[in-house]
């Protein structure tokens, strides 16, 4: 894989290309994750138009969860594929592993979306045929997925008959969400397959057409049509002499019952038969239109919304590295197709739209890693995600009564807002057992329903927004606080609350007692609880006999004063400084790390070790503390917190792509820039490093968040402290200059910072802290420091 710039990335679009210069069957998983399309409604891996064993062809509309069997959770199904295109030249089909490749290359516009191939290729007789093809997702119409092929005979003769259509066999891994479905061509020209989940009765309607051109010229060519086992398609053939072209595009468009749209239907008493015919009636429109458009009009369409989106949200970086300009692009690029900005039903999922893994589950990912993005650049899409989780309050309630506590206790893995916990209970093999190692994180990692609390106020002190505030936020961080008054547990020996039992941010230490993380975080949680109720009762009666209604907030104002100011925080060792990372922690046996950490993959640990076995060492997967030094910067003095930096870092194998990144910001924060650049560099290489087996599952949706929070939050030095907006770059040796645009309390204000300058220029007015001095700004009037 090559992905710096070259000269076909120069001029408008240098940087923004990500390029694959040889094919390569063992890169195949990795490259469709990658290179993957979408628009947040919709997510299209790259597999190639050509089968190959190896790939994963994978497309999903965001929120169409589906429950296979009792023994599964839920997980976001394959909806039947419309990517797939044979070619049989001659008799065989084209594929890239037969023949000779004279060209090869596929490049990513990150600037428009288009992912484009382009191919020289002699098969077995010798025929010489050169390939481009081209895809698209819109930005424009969520529904639509266009792709062109275009192809040009320069030696030879040849009889190429194309074969395409929509493909209902896919499966998650085996696990096969959709019936049979209906399916028809409608006027030999718009295909059609209406298919239903087994269990959450999801409804996808699929539609696809083709038009065609030789030498150029459009061609109403003879089509036949196949209706098989859960495939509708077409097959067209034509006979190709020497400097002849032929060129297919495939438009198709996609609609489901999990449609706002369509549950708007339902709310108004449709019955299901009434849904599906109105999808059709959609899908059978939509197709017809995008035929008339053609796939160069879909593009220009969809261009103009990404030229908006890099308008907006462009970060520039002069490196001597031009990778860093291009991994922040790539974070970007994957940061715009994983949301769903007008759908609070929806989460997103640690591997997006991208891939299988996690099942598209959404975690603490969201709310520490991927949200800061959206708050300082959409906070109105930050306010999307946050409603999302307040929907999730049904099933943080349900779990926190299963659990025999109170208030909002939150899943650690979500899916559907009424799923509740998700996580599953069985993963890879123990070395040691060779039985399934057992999940506990559904169980134990308790700290998210903290850091949902924490990411709801940070997004109340960065947009001042007070009517999200008492329609969902005040209830969403006082059910969280009654969720730990009713969790923590009285020692009478020690006269103190514990948490125990639990499972950090380092997953590597299970049952563990006062993690310290999770200890300071609840208590942060009940704090800001205790301070919004008195504010509360004493300034907004009404709301607050709501909710004293909904949620006994007196009864949980004088819980929160009897026992959270005696919650145990684990404090720096006098002699060393450290601050155990929960009890015992500094008592475990020491491990050289030196063969892990020097690993191209992660997780190796685990062909040495089981889960039972890591707990007896201080080893961890990812930042625990350093987290925790990254949300609530002013609990420790900065000695201690490069102290336990450095000691902590030494014992981290970075095992999860949410570690090098925090590293990063924290290790700027702590003047230690050159460690900072490596763990940019190193957080940008999660996905886009030379690791073949990376991504397969799908790229890693938090590093894209966690890319974008070491450049900006932390050699942009962008945080809010107190309620202010503090800017306080430091840029690392390599990097020239940086730019960003950042929006506070509703003002964009762009920052532009060089070796020696900040300028910052807000699109109104407001006040932030530049270096320690509060400064107003005035719309349009620039800064300079
Ligand atoms: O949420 C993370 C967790 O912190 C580490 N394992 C993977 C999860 C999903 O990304």
């Amino acid at each position: 894989m090559k992905y710096i710039n070259d000269e076909r990335g120069t001029g408008e679009v240098e940087n923004f290309l990500i390029n694959e210069d040889v094919f390569d069957g063992r890169y195949l998983a990795k490259c469709e994750a990658i290179f993957c399309q979408g628009n947040g409604y919709l997510g299209v891996r790259h597999a190639l138009e050509e089968v190959y064993t190896g790939e994963t062809r994978n497309m999903f509309v965001t929120g169409t969860f589906n429950k296979f069997h009792e023994n599964e959770v839920t997980e976001l199904p394959n909806v039947p594929d419309v990517t797939k295109m044979v070619f049989v030249i001659n008799g065989m089909p084209f594929s890239l592993e037969k023949g000779e490749i004279i060209h090869y290359e596929r490049v990513m516009n990150l600037k428009n979306g288009e992912v484009t191939r382009k191919i020289d290729w002699k098969d077995q007789e010798g025929n010489q045929l050169q390939f481009v093809f081209s895809r698209m997702v819109s930005m424009d119409d969520q529904h639509v997925i266009g792709a062109k092929v275009q192809i040009l005979l320069l030696k030879g003769e040849v009889d190429l008959k194309v074969i395409s259509g929509i493909d209902g066999t896919v499966s998650n891994t085996g696990t096969q969400h959709f019936c049979e479905g209906k399916m028809r061509l409608h006027d030999f020209k718009y295909l059609e397959m209406i298919s239903e989940t087994v269990e959450s009765k999801v409804t996808a309607g699929i539609y696809t057409t083709h038009r065609f051109w030789v030498n150029g010229r459009e061609q109403q060519q003879k089509v036949q049509p196949i209706i098989s086992r859960r495939e509708v398609k077409i097959s067209s053939q034509i006979h190709l002499k020497e400097g002849e072209s032929f060129t297919v595009e495939k438009l198709s468009a996609v609609h489901t019952s999990r449609d706002q749209a369509y549950i708007d239907l339902e709310l108004q008493g449709k019955s299901s038969e009434e849904i599906v015919e109105q999808i059709k009636t959609d899908g059978q429109n939509k197709i017809k239109g995008i035929y008339e458009m053609g796939y160069d009009c879909l593009k220009k369409n969809s261009e103009k919304k990404w030229e908006e989106i890099w308008k907006r949200e462009d970060v520039k970086i002069l490196s001597e590295n031009p990778f860093d300009q291009l991994a922040i692009r790539f974070a970007i690029y994957h940061l715009n197709i994983m949301v769903k900005r007008d759908d609070n039903r929806v989460g997103i999922g640690a591997k997006a739209l991208t891939g299988e893994g996690y099942k598209g589950h959404s975690f603490w990912d969201t709310e520490v890693f991927i949200l800061p993005y959206y708050l300082f650049t959409e906070p109105k899409t930050a306010r999307t995600l946050l409603e999302f989780r307040y929907k999730n309050l049904y099933g943080a309630r349900q779990k926190a009564k299963e659990y025999g506590y109170e208030g909002a206790m939150y899943p650690w893995e979500a899916a559907w807002t009424t799923d509740g916990e998700v996580t599953p209970i069985w993963g890879p093999a123990d070395v040691v057992t060779g039985k399934p190692i057992q999940y506990l994180t559904g169980m134990i990692e308790q700290h998210i329903s903290a850091d949902v609390a924490f990411a709801t106020w940070q997004y109340y002190l960065t947009t001042k927004d007070q009517e999200f505030m008492d329609l969902y936020g005040y209830e969403m961080i006082l059910d969280t606080a009654r969720f730990w008054v009713s969790r923590i547990e009285w020692k009478e020996e020690k006269q103190r609350y514990e948490i125990t039992d639990v499972i950090g941010p380092d997953e590597y230490k299970e049952h563990v007692d006062n993690n310290a993380y999770t200890n300071y975080l609840a208590y942060y949680n009940m704090n800001l609880a205790r301070d919004l109720i008195k504010d509360l009762r004493e300034n907004r009666g009404n709301l607050y006999e709501r909710l004293d209604h909904l949620l006994d907030i007196s009864r949980l104002e004088k819980n929160l004063g009897e026992r959270m100011p005696k919650l145990y925080l684990p404090k720096p060792e006098k002699e060393t400084g450290i601050i155990p990372q929960f009890e015992g922690y500094l008592d475990l046996k020491y491990l050289d790390l030196t063969k892990y950490k020097e690993s191209t993959e992660v997780l190796t640990i685990y062909r040495d070790f089981n889960p039972e076995q890591i707990n007896e060492y201080q080893v961890s997967k990812q930042g625990d503390l350093v987290v925790l030094f990254y949300l609530l910067e002013d609990l420790f003095d900065e000695e201690t917190k490069r102290k336990n930096y450095l000691f902590y870092e030494e014992r981290t194998l970075h095992d999860s792509s949410l570690s090098k990144c925090t590293h990063g910001v924290v290790a700027n924060d702590l003047g230690l820039s050159e460690e900072a650049y490596a763990f940019y560099q190193g957080a940008a290489k999660v996905d886009l490093g030379e690791e073949m087996k990376s991504s397969d599952a799908g790229i890693h949706s938090a590093a894209m968040g966690g890319i974008w929070q070491v450049a900006v939050l932390g050699f942009g030095g962008i945080r809010m402290v107190d309620g202010q907006l503090r800017i306080h770059p430091a840029l690392p040796k390599e990097w020239e200059s940086l730019s960003f645009r950042v929006v506070f309390e509703n003002v964009p204000i762009r920052v532009t910072v060089t070796k020696d300058q900040v300028k910052l220029c807000a699109g109104g007015e407001t006040k932030v802290v530049l270096f320690g001095e509060e400064i107003s700004l005035k719309e349009n009037v620039e800064v300079l420091r």
